[in-house]
């Protein structure tokens, strides 16, 4: 073989070499598997997410004995860690539930319940009591059980413990009140075991004392725990001093006479009657303001000395306004006989979605387009700019809103 046949042929390999690693590198680049992308996590926002993520429920627990009050555990479907709240917050649902208006269609009703256990990346716990004419209550009791999907809008409240721990903490419950307070609870015990810790849980009798035995335990297992249970209506077989420690409702005499002496921060979450007598009460006995923190369930219309922040400047009580429904096409005059917007709006034949009602979950949150609001006492969600909360909202002057 001469010298340029031997050249030739070394160059046909290494020609043949470059083709064949071609083909396999083109080769190999077309059989790599094509993935869809993972569904994107919400996009978290100080260490929640934004909009709507779904859950599974992985358990439910009745909590009491007439099976009135249950536990709905909720898991990501995700599968990826869950934010921390503050104890004391809460969730808002988006439930699919029938509309009344289209027969066999549906619609996204939102609702709020409170995290009734502390803080727990793997799952979330909300407990809900069954009211007879509740109509999402009994979706909730009737309808959800475990492997069902819901959908869920991150932990949100203003209503939570303080962190410094430095007051012993009193917590006043009322019924389902009961919830956000064990969530409370459980962390001061875990993460403030110095502080002293003052329950009060009222009910009607022992057949809705919901958490009995957990609250009993907590109770013998930590002495800076004082438990007091009050039955404003037992039954035969409740037993004072052991099911409970007070006949009656809890009231300021039952602090006053159970309290020790000194500066303590109340918590207090409960229904209308309870909130209503109590809150002023407190004031009354000259707890600070800000010593005062409560949620109440429904609207958050509860008297106070003064607003507790938020109010605009300029708002007028009793204010004469014209309104204009942009959406819905009316023009309406407020007289200050409604509580506010929402229940004006509502008056009126006017739908806005609406949750909480008490300004803390942002669903009835509306595009104000002309004039202002002001809110009597400061909403635990913050509307965008240029958008008002109709639940909490009353006009300080004309209005046109998007609704
Ligand atoms: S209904 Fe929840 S903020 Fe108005």
């Amino acid at each position: 073989m001469t010298a340029s046949q031997l050249l030739a042929w070394i160059a046909g390999a290494l020609l043949l070499q470059l083709l064949l690693g071609g083909a396999w590198a083109y080769r190999r680049r077309r059989e790599q598997p094509v993935f869809a992308p993972l569904p994107a996590m919400p996009a978290a926002q100080g260490g929640a997410w934004q909009g709507l993520r779904a859950f599974r429920v992985q358990a439910r627990v009745d909590e009491d004995a007439a099976r009135s009050q249950c536990s709905f555990y909720l898991v990501p479907l995700d599968a990826q860690p869950l934010p921390a709240f503050k104890p004391g917050q809460f969730l808002t649902f988006v439930l699919p539930l029938p509309d009344p208006a289209r027969p066999g269609g549906e619609a996204g009703v939102t609702r709020c319940y409170s995290l009734s256990d502390t803080p727990d990346p793997a799952h979330y716990r909300v407990t809900i009591k069954r009211q007879p004419d509740g109509r999402v209550s009994r979706y909730f009791h009737e309808q959800v059980q475990p492997g069902q999907v819901l959908q869920l809008r991150a932990p949100a409240g203003h209503f939570h413990i303080d962190a410094d721990g430095r007051e012993p903490a009193v917590l006043v419950a009322g019924g389902i009140g009961i919830t956000p307070m064990l969530s409370m609870l459980r962390w001061c015990l875990a993460h403030q075991p110095q502080r002293r810790l003052h329950l009060f849980y009222g009910l009607r009798n022992g057949a809705e004392h919901a958490f009995k035995a957990q609250l009993e335990q907590l109770a013998a297992a930590h002495p800076q725990l004082t438990l007091t249970v009050a039955y404003s209506r037992p039954a035969a077989s409740d037993r004072l001093g052991t099911d409970y420690q007070h006949a009656g409702h809890v009231d300021l005499e039952l602090l006053r006479r159970t309290l020790p002496h000194g500066r303590h921060r109340f918590f207090l979450c409960g229904p209308p009657a309870l909130m209503a007598s109590l809150v002023p009460a407190l004031a009354a006995w000259g707890v600070p303001e800000s010593d005062i923190h409560y949620e109440a369930f429904g609207p958050a219309s509860l008297p106070r000395s003064a607003p507790a922040g938020g109010a605009d400047a300029g708002a007028a009580p009793g204010l004469h306004a014209q309104l204009r429904f942009q959406r819905s096409g009316r023009s309406l005059s407020w007289d200050g006989s409604a509580a506010n917007l929402l229940d004006f709006a509502e008056a009126h034949g006017i739908t806005v979605d609406s949750g909480c009602r008490s300004g803390g979950c942002g669903s009835c949150e509306t595009r104000l387009l002309e004039g202002s609001v002001h809110y009597p006492h400061r909403p635990d969600h913050d509307p965008a700019p240029g958008h008002c909360l109709l639940c909490v909202a009353q006009p300080a002057t004309d209005l046109v809103l998007e609704a």
